[in-house]
């Protein structure tokens, strides 16, 4: 299970690099136009800090403005995957992409069979859309746990990245599930690494530190 950050933003790359558990980012262009910077620019910077897979997405709706833009995009970096949206235009891109040596996440995946058929095209990587399930009251995490018992079933190589994660509740389901890699945003990451009972823990450690230093103090001083 690895985690990959689900964000364009420069800073939180590197900080959550820093911390030694990314080891990929996929950015969305939702996600690039929150940070109002020039897209091509910023994805040189993030596949220069990041040694990784970095996902950007290509925007054409036909497979060839698709494959146009995947090649001009894998151009920026060795690491770049072009993300494309699922489709049947997608789907015939993804083909072309392979044999051409490009690495591909199909996007917005929201059943099994989407997910299954990106992955006989020869999908890199398909990104079940988890939360967006769950916004209208669909099973997300079902999508992830039926893509995994299948592709482990029939050996197929494209890995599955659980996407749209919302809280840190679903990157452990995500883990359970079979979910090769989890993609979450910089709040989620820093909620992961949180728990009160740590810092409690912290707290009453330096404190009995602090007590048992000053009664030396005390000790040696009488
Ligand atoms: C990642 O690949 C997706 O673009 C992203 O996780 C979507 O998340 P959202 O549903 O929170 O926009």
């Amino acid at each position: 299970m690895r985690l990959f950050l689900d964000t364009a933003n420069v800073e939180e790359i590197r900080r959550a690099c820093e911390w030694g558990v990314i080891s990929g980012v996929t950015t969305n262009p939702s996600l690039m136009a929150r940070e109002k910077a020039d897209p091509d620019a910023a994805l040189r910077e993030i596949t220069s800090l990041v040694k990784g897979p970095v996902s950007a997405e290509a925007l054409s709706l036909d497979c060839e403005g698709m494959v146009e833009e995947a090649r001009r995009l894998a151009r920026v970096a060795d690491n770049i995957v072009v993300k494309l949206p699922m489709g049947v235009e997608g789907l015939k891109a993804v083909g072309r992409l392979k044999r051409e040596g490009i690495k591909t996440n199909v996007t917005l995946v929201f059943s099994a069979n989407q997910g299954l058929l990106a992955a006989i095209a020869g999908a890199t990587y398909v990104s079940p859309f988890v939360g967006r399930l769950d916004d209208i009251s669909h099973d997300g995490m079902g999508v992830v746990r039926q893509l995994a018992a299948i592709f482990s079933r029939y050996e197929m190589d494209t890995q599955i990245i659980a996407a749209s994660i919302r809280h840190p509740l679903h990157v452990v389901e995500a883990a359970l599930a079979g979910s090769d890699i989890a993609t979450v945003p910089f709040k989620v990451l820093e909620q992961m690494v949180r728990h009160p009972l740590t810092d409690i823990g912290i707290e009453r450690f330096l404190a009995d530190w602090k007590g048992l230093m000053a009664a030396r103090s005390r000790g040696a001083g009488g």
